[in-house]
């Protein structure tokens, strides 16, 4: 076995606590919808889902799925799109397929920090451009420039960002596209949290279409409450699809036929405005109890308010370092929640709050109280 292997922190622990735990607060997405909430019940469309033949489907993903995915990206068609299992697996394939050891990478921290991981793992060299608190978790881009050079393969962004829920403003998105033109790299846009929007109804824009470099990264997980399906995509062009489907081959092969149905019933523009305005309520509401509790506790707590997803970055202002203070949560008051340290910055906790008010609410009394203690 080899020793020089940089496991995937945040993915273990949470794999190891999110069943333990009465309160799992680590969760990123939203409450999860079973099948017959998808199928809002109607039983015609029940009994036909069970009927499905367990057969493999194409394993690129279903003419179907391909064109529902396509439809929801300006301009694009169903042979720019491969389906995944999983965005973790969209991420890992697009960077197995384009860099190599060696190659440099510009990753935006704080992320979901898998494609840092993956970069590490296989020998690239990694730079780094930062989110800062101060900049309402937004970059400074005159720093931004001097990370990318000539050298750089590609560039990877998390946009709506996990952790912090930032949405690049137009500026960010135009140094991110001029850099990567310049140089003639990729862009690696994770954008598993667009749909989860608090303050507006539109979509986050992708970062797809604005320049012809771009593996846009999407998935049932987040916006779409259906992480159960496993089901992911990449969103690039047709030699690329068909480049990243020969990594997949030997990979997965392809995602199951159920997911590839599930997730084009899913993304059916009805069903696709259903279950997005049951996301955008789930996540608005959610907030207003952790805004209220940080509120309480503000001498304590502060956070910058998230434009999207199901997470908050709660700085806190106590001498503990984040991985024990969540260990103390875990072992006093059976409490889950990601510490900064997963992403590099201590004295920060990544609390979920996509789920029922009662939840949501107990969880953070819970916090509050080894806090107190
Ligand atoms: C930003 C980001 N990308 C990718 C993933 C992986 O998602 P999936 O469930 O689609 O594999 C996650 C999961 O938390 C995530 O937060």
């Amino acid at each position: 076995m080899k020793n020089n292997f940089y496991p995937f922190m945040l993915e273990r622990e949470m794999g190891t606590w999110e069943h333990q735990v009465k309160y799992n607060l680590s969760e990123s997405g939203v409450h999860p919808m079973s099948t017959a909430d998808l199928f809002g019940n109607d039983p015609k469309l029940i009994e036909e889902f069970l009927a499905v033949k367990l057969n493999y489907p194409e394993t690129n993903g279903s003419l179907e799925l391909r064109e529902s995915i396509a439809a929801t990206y300006q301009g694009a068609k169903a042979e720019d799109v491969i389906a995944t299992t999983g965005a973790a697996q969209a991420n890992f394939t697009s960077i197995l397929t384009n860099l190599d050891q060696g190659d440099e990478i510009v990753i935006m921290l704080p992320n979901y920090m898998q494609i840092w991981g993956i970069a590490k793992n296989l020998g690239l060299e990694v730079k780094t451009f930062s989110l800062k608190e101060e900049l309402g978790w937004g970059f400074d881009i005159n720093e931004f420039r001097t990370i990318v050079t000539k050298n750089t393969k590609l560039i990877a962004v998390c946009n709506p960002n996990n952790p912090t829920g930032h949405i690049m403003n137009s500026e960010e998105i135009k140094a991110v596209v001029d850099a990567a033109e310049k140089v003639g790299a990729w862009i690696l846009s994770d954008e598993v949290y667009a749909g989860a929007e608090h303050n507006t109804d539109i979509f986050t824009p992708s970062l797809w279409g604005q320049y012809d470099k771009v593996l846009a990264i999407g998935s049932m997980s987040k916006a779409y409450a259906l992480p159960g399906l496993r089901l992911g995509w990449v969103v690039s062009n047709p030699e690329m699809s068909e480049a990243i489907w020969s990594r997949q081959d030997y990979i997965t092969i392809c995602p199951t036929i159920l997911a590839n149905k599930l997730a084009a019933y899913a993304l059916s523009p009805e069903v696709r405005n259903r279950i997005l305005q049951r996301t955008r309520e789930y996540v608005r509401r959610g907030y207003l109890n952790l805004r209220r509790w940080v509120n309480e506790h503000n001498d304590f707590f502060s956070i910058v308010p998230p434009d999207a997803a199901a997470i908050g970055f709660v700085h806190y202002n106590l001498e503990i370092n984040s991985s024990e203070l969540v260990k103390r949560l875990i072992h006093e008051q059976s409490t889950y929640v990601v510490p900064g340290d997963h992403f590099g910055m201590d004295h920060y906790l990544r609390i979920s709050y996509g789920l029922s008010d009662e939840y949501v609410n107990e969880g953070l009394r819970r916090i509050r109280d080894v806090i107190a203690s």
